[in-house]
């Protein structure tokens, strides 16, 4: 039985007041007076044995005090007498010999019967009352309607410091600024240095932006106000503006001071954009900000610290010098970084000595501080789960699959035909991908479900990459036909389980023609604007702005690259026939194939010709002088192949090839990544014919 809750009730108060006024009671009237009968009582006032007698009129009672005990009911009885006896009563106690007797008449008492009257309102308000403030969620907020939300970070807070914050330095180093800007403006001031009004943190989810402002509010030492964008929205009108008045004068008040307004996009939006023109609520508390943030009084020392998404969205009044001056990106950190936020993480996670974080970095290319913290979390569930003490290699392999593609699926039982066919469609990618020029190596092939998967191949870069190639992009084509070219190839019967791979190998053929200008027929033109409309949703925003006969050679150009990929794939594999066999039966028989034993089977993989030079126009005369030679590249991931790591995972820079030509327009990078990293082979195509969920595949 939950005691304190039952205290803590209604229930328990009820019962408590009741007790007291039934105690109460009996106090008052239950005072020593036995009762007697009528005919009892006339007879001993007849008697000589009554001492003293009270009549109460009203209640039409007799209380006798006797010399002596009468029998059982001691010496203090009573009797009750209807009204029309009274007469007769009043002469038989006037008749009594020896006795003392008074007359009483109850007054009634004007303050019980004013309770009376007001207690049913009391309890009316009462109810009223509560029903009110719990709708506003809380005793205190009825009247605090247009106040700000914005929460006080205190002191006693768990703190967060800069240490607590990874591969994040450039970002580090401009908020340290600030701290100092609050703490010392005159040395500023001396100089005639302005001091930044806003500083914007912008980039990918998960990179650590909230993170960061936390930790300038742990490390600044002057007041912290947090509150959320969506904080200013409410469903009744002047509450977004007002909430921004009350916020930035609680702020200047106690200025210096920081504000940390998180996802601003929910109020920074562009004005006068959306369905049928702007929306006035929302552009009413953006002016306000505005004014907020440069209003007259220059000398406030209030510094207002933003992060978002998409700053692509955000208002361009917002973004100009004088308002948000500063804009730090925060992008998914490089291998160093990954490394150290992994070390961050990592504390208070017994590893077993064999772990070497350095490894497991290099393993995530394309992980953001969010990822990473979910995979250790994930290795230390799993430990948990199976009993043991260390966090191993093999729960944090394990982890990292689980981030990057869900968690194995052992219950879906593949019949022996659907294994034979992912089999080869998977090899059919991984010797695909083995046998190109431009390629990652391919460093784990599986026939094992997970997550929407039956299979995937894996495609590690060896190194970070900002940039992709030309050729890099139609080895990436030909390797997501791959799968498909191996089924045709080997059942001539393909199954839907290629939907996935012609999805993306479409969408990077676009990208390819549309964006990175990689077409000698369309040219380097930028066709259509991407995400122009914030309001409409991502791809019905696409404006086209070229013509019909434009669309047709960029309808033709993208099938031209995709039918050449697929004639490669084609080639590729029919001159690898044994080897796709030899891998297929490995694979059918291991399930799962590390980068070790995919070396030694590729070791004599016929590779596909270069390509020949391309040029952007055969006008343009090529030059003479051959093309600069790459530096060569680092060896693969070392520490594995000394055998450190059972196999070998990750999830390729998907990002890159987005980030082409994204010119610090995070917006592009954040939702392009349509590298065929891991090949899926999602075969029950109509479940998942709808457009693919963020399973972190594909980033
Ligand atoms: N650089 C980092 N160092 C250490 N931990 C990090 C880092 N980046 C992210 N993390 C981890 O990821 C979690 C989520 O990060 P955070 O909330 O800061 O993301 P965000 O950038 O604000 O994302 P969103 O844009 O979705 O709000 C943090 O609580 C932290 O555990
Ligand atoms: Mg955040």
């Amino acid at each position: 039985m939950d005691f304190k809750r039952l205290f803590r009730g209604p229930v328990f108060y009820v019962l408590v007041g009741a007790i007291a006024v039934w105690i109460g009671f009996s106090l008052i009237t239950g005072s020593g007076f036995r009762e007697v009968t009528t005919q009892h009582g006339l007879d001993l006032l007849k008697g000589t044995n009554v001492e003293k007698v009270l009549i109460v009129d009203g209640e039409q009672r007799v209380d006798l005090t006797l010399k002596k005990a009468d029998g059982d009911n001691g010496t203090q009885v009573q009797f009750y007498y209807v009204a029309p006896r009274g007469a007769e009563i009043v002469q038989a106690v006037t008749d009594a010999k020896d006795v003392q007797f008074d007359d009483q008449v109850p007054q009634t008492n004007w303050f019980m019967s004013l309770l009376g009257l007001l207690l049913p309102f009391i309890i009316i308000g009462l109810i009223f009352w509560f029903l009110l403030s719990s709708m506003q969620g809380g005793g205190s907020r009825v009247m605090q309607f247009g106040k700000s939300r914005a929460k006080l970070v205190s002191k006693e807070s768990p703190k967060v410091t800069f240490e607590d914050v990874a591969g994040a330095d450039e970002a580090i180093e401009e908020l340290q600024e600030i701290k100092e800007f609050l703490k010392e403006p005159a040395k500023f001031q001396a100089v005639g240095a302005r001091i930044p009004k806003g500083v914007l943190l912008y980039g990918p989810p998960g990179t650590g932006k909230t993170l960061l402002a936390r930790a300038v509010a742990g490390e600044a030492g002057v007041p912290f106000y947090s509150i959320s964008g969506s904080d200013f929205v409410e469903m009744f009108v002047g509450v977004g503006a007002s909430r921004v008045r009350d916020l930035f004068n609680q702020a200047k008040e106690n200025a210096p001071a920081i504000i940390f307004i998180d996802e601003i996009d929910a109020v920074g939006r562009h004005r006068g954009a959306g369905i049928g023109g702007g929306n006035d609520e929302r552009e009413q508390t953006l002016n306000q900000l505005l004014v907020e943030m440069d209003g007259f009084d220059v000398k406030t020392n209030v510094i207002l610290i933003a992060a978002t998404n998409r700053p692509d969205v955000l208002d361009p009044a917002l973004l100009r010098p004088g308002r948000f001056d500063r804009q730090i990106t925060v992008e998914a950190p490089d291998l160093k970084g990954r490394e150290q936020i992994l070390h961050v993480h990592a504390k208070g996670k017994p590893m077993t000595d064999d772990v070497d974080l350095a490894v497991l970095a290099r393993k995530t290319p394309g992980f953001t501080g969010a990822d990473l913290a979910n995979v250790l979390n994930e290795a230390a569930l799993l430990t948990a789960r199976s009993n043991a003490q260390l966090i191993d290699n093999r729960a944090l392999d394990e982890a990292v699959d689980r981030v990057m593609a869900g968690p194995q699926r052992r219950t879906r039982m593949m019949n022996d035909k659907e294994k034979l066919i992912t089999a080869y469609h998977e090899g059919g990618h991984a010797l695909a991908a083995a046998a190109m020029r431009h390629t990652d190596p391919v460093t784990k092939v599986t026939i094992l479900p997970r997550g929407r998967a039956l299979g995937y191949t894996m495609v590690l870069p060896v190194e970070d990459k900002y940039s992709v190639t030309r050729n890099e992009l139609l080895d990436q084509l030909t390797y997501a036909m791959g799968g498909r070219v191996a089924e045709e190839i080997v059942f001539h019967d393909p199954t839907t389980g290629a939907s996935n791979d012609i999805e993306k190998a479409t969408s990077i053929a676009r990208r390819m023609v549309t964006e990175y200008g990689m077409s000698a027929e369309v040219g380097s033109v930028k066709l259509g604007h991407g995400s122009g409309e914030p309001f409409l949703g991502r791809d019905m925003g696409q404006q086209r702005d070229y013509s019909e006969s434009i669309a047709e050679t960029v309808d033709s150009e993208i099938r031209r690259l995709i039918e050449t990929a697929h004639d490669e794939a084609w080639q590729v594999l029919n001159e690898n026939r044994d080897i796709l066999d030899k891998l297929a039966s490995e694979l059918l028989e291991k399930e799962t194939l590390d980068h070790l034993q995919l070396e030694a089977l590729f070791a004599d993989v016929r590779k596909l010709p270069e390509r020949p030079q391309w040029l952007s126009s055969e006008n343009r005369p090529s030059s003479n002088v051959p093309p600069v030679a790459m530096p060569s590249k680092a060896p693969i991931d070392r520490d594995a192949t000394e055998g450190r790591v059972a196999s070998d995972r990750s999830r390729k820079v998907g990002e890159s090839a987005a980030r082409v030509g994204a010119t610090g327009d995070e917006a592009a990078g954040a939702h392009g990544a349509d590298a065929p990293n891991i090949d899926e082979h999602v075969r029950n195509s109509e479940e998942h014919s709808g457009p693919a969920p963020s399973s972190g595949i594909t980033t």
